[in-house]
Parts: C-alpha cells; structure tokens; sequence
C-alpha cells in the first residue's frame, strides 16, 4: 500500500478542502460535512491480559484519526484518506465483504456492524487523516474504527451509547479484519481522558479514570520502524494458546478466564502444564503481568514513579521471555533506554512483534536520551528509530467547523 503524509496532522480548513476537492462541494443532494476526531493510545502496563479478561492501563494520545464524513444520496460508499493514496468506491451491495487487504476494512467493518444492528446508510462520502504512524502499536486502526463510528453514530442519529460503540469497532476488527483482539484499544480511544489513563478490568468493563502525574517525567514513545510481519496470525496463536491454557486449568482451579489467574494459583497447579510448556509460559505472563497492573497504579497514585518504572522494565521482560511477542528491534531500544540512567521504565507495548516501546523519562534529559538511543540502536540494528513525545490526550469527539 502506497503511503503518504503519515505524520502530519491537518486543520480542518485544510482537511475540508481536500474532502471537497475529492467528493465535490455541499449541494441539495448532500447534507454539510461533519468532522469528529479519535486519538491513538499507547498502554503503559497490562498487555495481552484484555482478550483474558484482565487488567491494562492505556491512555489517549495526542495524536490520532480525523474523519470528514457527508452522506450523500448516490448509494455509493466512498473512502480516502490522506495517508494512503488508495481510494475506496463501493456500491451499497458489495459493502458486506471484505474490500482486499487494505485500510478501508476497517470503517467498513464498523459499516457493516451498524447494518447488522439494522441501522443502515444509503451512502457516505468519508476522508480520514491521521498522523499515528501505522501498524506500530499506537493502535491506529481502533483510531480510524473508533472515529467512524462515532461519526456514523451522529450522521445518522443511531442513539448508540459509547460502550456499545466501542464493542462495535472490537467486533468490526475481529470480524472485517481478522484480528480476535481484545477491547482495550478501542475502549482507550472512545473513553481516554486528557492527563489521564484508565484503569480497566476487561471483563467487567469497570473502570476509573487516573491521574496521570508524572512530575518531572514524561513519556516518550520509539518506534522500531521495523517491519512487522504475521502480526494477525501470531496474535491470533497467542489468543488460542491462553485459551488452551484456560482448559488445561479449568477443571482444576474452577476459574473460567485466565485473568483471574494469580501467580500463586499458578504455581500450585504448575502440574496441569505437564505436557505445554508454552501455554504454562504464557499463563504466567497473564498472571504476573496482572499483578503488575495492579500494583503499579497505587505505586503511580502514591508518586512513586520509581516502582512504576521498575513494573514496566518487568512487564517487558515477561512480554519478552514469556509471551515470545517482542523482536531484536524492541529489545535493542528496552536496553538502549535502560543504559541511559535518565529512565525509570521501558517496555514494549501493545501487540509487541515491532512497533513501539513507552519510555518514563527525566524531563530534563529527553534530548540526550533521545540522542543516546538513537544512535545505540542505529548501530545495532541499522535502522532509525522515531521519537514521539506524547501526552495524555482525550477520547474520541466531535471537532467543531468554524
Ligand atoms: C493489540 C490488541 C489489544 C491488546 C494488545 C496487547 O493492541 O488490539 O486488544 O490485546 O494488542 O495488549
């Protein structure tokens, strides 16, 4: 796929402009054009617990997603967006299947959601922009499905609540795209809270919103810019292997998730795992990494950004040895940060298998540290790693046009 313009954000001016120069201006045949934005997220601790029913922690980011969206009344559904040069024209019979492997999967899988909840567009016309650098772990696609769905939600008055749109997009992925993942990225992206992150336990969908403070840190995210391959399918292994570790567990713990797995319980039970190794490896991943959740947002509420940091670095490590899902791009940029002695935490985050790690840095040292890792892990890989200082940003919205 043809890329362009991936990393800079537009003014709606801007974005209007382009959205008419593609579809035409406004005329009776069409209502005005409506814009909504969704940012990225980037989760701090708690990864491959939420499709187990545990507990993560993501926050919303500065960056993200912005939909200009107008129905029109041709019963076409068309699709650009100013990061990809492909463009999407589609009569309203061939929207229910996939469309290639391409971008436009997925507002269409969230397309395809609300007309199978009977809610139905005669046609749109939608321009997406975003400035989230693709496939690295800042959860992009929840972005351009969260962002459409919002939009769809508006323009055609469906009444949905925002919990019901989140697992709408979760259910478009899986469904459109392929990926059986859990709910924390589209749930980051609806609900995140600017300087905050939230708390959630994925199987109750309880959650709470948390302070972000961080004094003198900040976070700072690298991305590897490492290609990342088998991403849907090795995803998809991870979620069948924890799902066999559940059966092997069940009939003698009487849990029914694996996120309510303790590391206690697990030790007990170690017998289960006679003949699976790896599904034993990976429970134990999801129990500790559990743990960790639960211990670091108390750490982060009392100040202690030292603990934080240290369940981070320990997060990595079990993502890395445990769950096999990091690479030596990812692990090359963890110990390049961790040699510096400006930063308290690094690890991975996300899917892992490439993409992005999330530093807590000294605020006072972010140029140096950015040099340092850079040019450590230029020599080691070859490849130039890409630095995002990035705040806590809010949820998905409606952007007002002046
Ligand atoms: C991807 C998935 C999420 C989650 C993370 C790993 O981002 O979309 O549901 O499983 O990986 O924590």
């Amino acid at each position: 796929m043809s890329q362009t313009d991936n990393h800079t954000a537009m003014d709606t001016d801007t974005l209007l402009r382009r959205f008419r120069a593609k579809f035409g201006r406004p005329s009776e045949d069409t209502d005005a054009e409506r814009v909504f934005h969704a940012p990225g997220r980037v989760n701090l601790i708690g990864d491959h617990t939420d499709y187990t029913g545990g507990l993560v922690f993501p926050c919303g980011i500065d960056r993200g997603s912005h939909l200009v969206i107008r129905r029109n009344a041709t019963g076409r559904f068309r699709f650009a967006s100013t990061n990809f040069e492909l463009m999407g024209d589609l009569h309203r019979d061939e929207i229910d299947r996939k469309w290639g492997d391409t971008w436009i999967n997925y507002p269409l899988g969230v397309i395809d959601q609300f007309r199978r909840r009977g809610i139905e567009a005669e046609g749109v016309d939608c321009l997406f922009s975003g400035d989230i650098p693709n496939g690295a772990g800042l959860s992009s696609s929840a972005s351009i499905e969260v962002v459409t769905a919002v939009g769809l939600n508006a323009l055609l008055d469906a009444g949905l609540d925002n919990l019901e749109l989140v697992r709408l997009a979760q259910q478009a992925e899986h469904d459109f795209v392929g990926m059986q993942c859990g709910i924390m990225d589209q749930f980051a992206v609806a609900m995140a809270e600017a300087d905050h992150a939230i708390l959630l336990d994925c199987h109750s969908l309880e959650y709470r919103q948390v302070p972000l403070q961080l004094e003198d840190h900040a976070l700072v995210v690298i991305n590897t810019n490492q290609r990342r391959e088998l991403n849907e399918s090795a995803y998809n292994e991870r979620v069948a292997e924890c799902a066999r570790a559940l059966d092997l567990l069940a009939p003698h713990t009487g849990i029914s998730r694996l996120g309510e797995l303790t590391p206690e319980a697990l030790d007990t039970h170690k017998a289960c795992f006679a003949h699976d190794a790896v599904a034993f490896s990976r429970a134990r991943h999801v129990a500790t990494e559990n743990e960790r959740v639960q211990n670091a947002v108390p750490a982060l509420e009392a100040g202690n950004l030292i603990e934080f940091g240290r369940l981070m670095n320990a997060s990595h490590d079990s993502l890395a040895s445990d769950y096999g899902v990091s690479s030596v791009p990812l692990d090359t940029l963890v110990s390049a940060a961790r040699a510096t002695d400006s930063v308290l935490g690094a690890r991975l985050t996300g899917a892992g298998f490439g993409g992005c790690t999330v530093n807590l840095v000294a605020q006072d040292a972010l140029a140096h540290f950015e040099r340092s890792v850079g040019l450590r892990y230029r020599e080691a890989t070859g490849l130039t790693a890409d630095f995002y200082r990035v705040s806590p940003g809010a949820g998905a919205r409606v952007v007002e046009i002046d």
